[in-house]
């Protein structure tokens, strides 16, 4: 595998995550354009998924692109696609800096809307915790929800997180949003129904510099 990200699947029953390449951007593109959100509603730190379809198809590719291209053992995010029984659903990843000293990532996700409340999201956020706590040795994981987002708070509730602050920030222009931080230990994550099957870890860990 000439870039060893590539070689990763992670399984649990009807999911399976793997990282984003670029013969999943016709499926990503069309399930972003057809809505991950309210209109009136803005989820995402950067607010990507506000424009038209062509902008929104644009920031998507080039958004996946800058991660990859970027991803050393020093500073990576590893977005992943997600299935559910084979068709594509959303995103999951995992973002950090230091790795191999902070032992930390925040997690991140979105499903096309007509994915949503039926028990995916959580499912994914399990699988995903999981994984990093069982192949890649992570410490702790955090993750961070605006106060308006109830259904990602609800996943973090679900998943294991506990609260841990909460802060101020720039939303879209001149929008103060309050953002609450969470934060998850092996000992708290209420792991997946299914066992995780995993594929291309090896490789993984060795590119990520943990020997
Ligand atoms: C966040 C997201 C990934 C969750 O995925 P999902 O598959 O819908 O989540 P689940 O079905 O596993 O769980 C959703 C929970 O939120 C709860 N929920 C949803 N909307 C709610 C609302 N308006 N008020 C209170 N609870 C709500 C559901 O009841 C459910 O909890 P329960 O199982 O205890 O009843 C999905 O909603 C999404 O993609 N949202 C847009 C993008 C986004 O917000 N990403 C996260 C950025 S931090």
């Amino acid at each position: 595998m000439l870039w060893p990200p590539f070689g990763l699947k992670i399984t649990s029953g009807p999911l399976a995550l793997s990282p984003v390449c670029d013969a999943d951007f016709p499926e990503l593109v069309a399930l972003a354009q057809a809505g991950i959100h309210a209109p009136d509603e803005m989820p995402f730190y950067f607010p990507w998924t506000a424009g038209t379809a062509h902008e929104v198809q644009m920031r998507l590719m080039q958004y996946h692109w800058a991660q990859r291209a970027a991803m050393s053992p020093a500073s990576w995010s590893l977005e992943t696609a997600v299935r559910f029984d084979g068709e594509l659903v959303g995103c999951q990843s995992i973002s950090t800096k230091d790795y191999l000293v902070t032992k930390t990532g925040e997690t991140g996700s979105w499903l096309g809307m007509k994915y949503h409340g039926r028990g995916i999201g959580t499912a994914m956020r399990q699988t995903m915790c999981a994984f990093m706590f069982d192949h890649l040795d992570a410490e702790e994981l955090s993750s961070g929800a605006f106060a308006d987002n109830p259904a990602s708070l609800a996943v973090s509730r679900k998943v294991g997180y506990r609260e841990n602050g909460v802060f101020r920030l720039k939303r879209r222009d001149g929008e103060m949003a309050v953002n609450q931080k969470l934060v998850l230990t092996s000992e708290t994550l209420n792991r997946p129904k299914d066992d995780l099957k995993v594929e291309g870890v090896p490789q993984l860990r060795a590119f990520l510099g943990l020997t």
